[in-house]
């Protein structure tokens, strides 16, 4: 049993999504592949494509000054703003400092986090620690990620998977006893491989042979992927469960990272959570990295699936390896 008091809770959420649909009869047109395999091996039927002239900076500046509307806050309310993305606007400076300047908030010191889909779990931990450490009384967490700009569109076998789009929550002290009551989180660079964009780093600078190669893209083994992503979503959830004395009848809804259907449910029987408390929206956004776990808890607020009390899990996964879970009371 574990009587750790919890020490900061999330405010605000928010969310934002590029207007613009690609379905999957898009990409039959643009790849060899169907609506039905699509659909079948991965649950997603569409994804949101950001325009070309708006990346993570701007889409993380929407989801940003959204979550601190909705918890009346002003951009100089921030103390720390941490940004995780694996698609910045430009590799240098931060993503962080060019959100940090979008929305004015210009008392605060601001960082990115780059654990790829993983990136929300592992900044909400930083947000925790800044608040326990007293470093901060409001820490703003923004996801913000443009897949379509790292996606080969001519590998059928990741190309149907991922999209854009931004979350952003707001983390305060915990008043009453709610907000995180336990985390764990992992990686493995062992598998760094697995999934990667191999050149456009210091190693592989770009060249025109490494351009042409699509080399600068993201690539993927899947099925590797898929398999570790089951084991350690599941280890992770049912250990943060254990840790802060709970079973799975107590957690009232799992906000799992949204990279596969047949990933969310196979972790949810592992962790023993019915799909009724699972919650799903990869189906109309597909896998928008580290912002689909920010997106899906705006989400399931709105639809009235989380409110004051509940029991929230979460679990992500992604490249590095990275993983981990998070429990909290809303
Ligand atoms: O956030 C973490 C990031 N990534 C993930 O979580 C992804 C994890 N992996 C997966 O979701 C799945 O492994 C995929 C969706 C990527 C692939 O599904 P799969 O069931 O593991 O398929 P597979 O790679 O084993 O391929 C099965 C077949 C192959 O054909 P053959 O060799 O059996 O003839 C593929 O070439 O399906 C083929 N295939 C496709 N067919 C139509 C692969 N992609 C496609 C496609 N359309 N888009």
């Amino acid at each position: 049993m574990n009587n750790r008091k919890a020490v900061a809770r999330i405010s605000a959420t928010s969310r934002f999504l590029p207007d613009q649909i690609m379905t999957n009869a898009d990409l039959e047109r643009m790849v060899d592949t169907s609506d039905a395999w699509i659909r079948e091996r991965t649950g997603i039927r569409e994804r949101r494509i950001a325009p070309p002239e708006m990346g993570a900076v701007q889409m993380g500046e929407r989801a940003a000054n959204a979550a601190l509307e909705k918890a009346g806050l002003s951009p100089s309310d921030v103390d720390i703003l941490i940004v995780t993305t694996a698609t910045p606007d430009r590799l240098l400076p931060s993503t962080a400092c060019e959100v940090q300047s979008a929305i004015g908030a210009s008392r605060c010191f601001a960082y990115d986090l780059q654990a790829a889909c993983t990136g929300f779990l592992y900044a909400l931990s930083c947000a925790e620690g800044h608040i326990a450490a007293r470093q901060a009384e409001t820490v703003l967490v923004v996801a913000t990620e443009k897949m379509s700009v790292i996606t080969n569109w001519e590998d059928r076998a990741s190309c149907v998977l991922f999209g854009d789009g931004a979350g952003a929550v707001v983390v305060q002290p915990s008043l009453n006893g709610e907000g995180v009551l336990s985390s764990h989180h992992s990686s493995n660079g062992d598998l760094a491989s697995l999934l990667q964009r191999p050149a456009g780093g210091g190693r592989l600078p770009l060249n025109e042979e490494r351009l042409r190669n699509q080399e600068h893209m993201l690539q993927m083994s899947g099925p590797e992927i898929f398999k570790a992503a089951v084991k350690s979503m599941a280890k992770a959830g049912s250990k943060v469960m254990k840790d802060a004395g709970m079973c799975a009848d107590d957690v009232d809804i799992m906000v799992p990272h949204q990279a596969n259907i047949r990933i969310i449910e196979s972790t949810a029987r592992y962790a023993r959570i019915p799909m009724d408390r699972v919650f799903v929206n990869l189906q109309h956004y597909g896998n928008i990295s580290s912002a689909t776990i920010p997106v899906g808890l705006d989400e399931a607020i709105e639809e009235g699936r989380i409110g004051p009390g509940s029991v929230v899990l979460m679990t992500a996964f992604g490249a590095g390896l990275t993983w981990g879970a998070t429990i909290m009371r809303w």
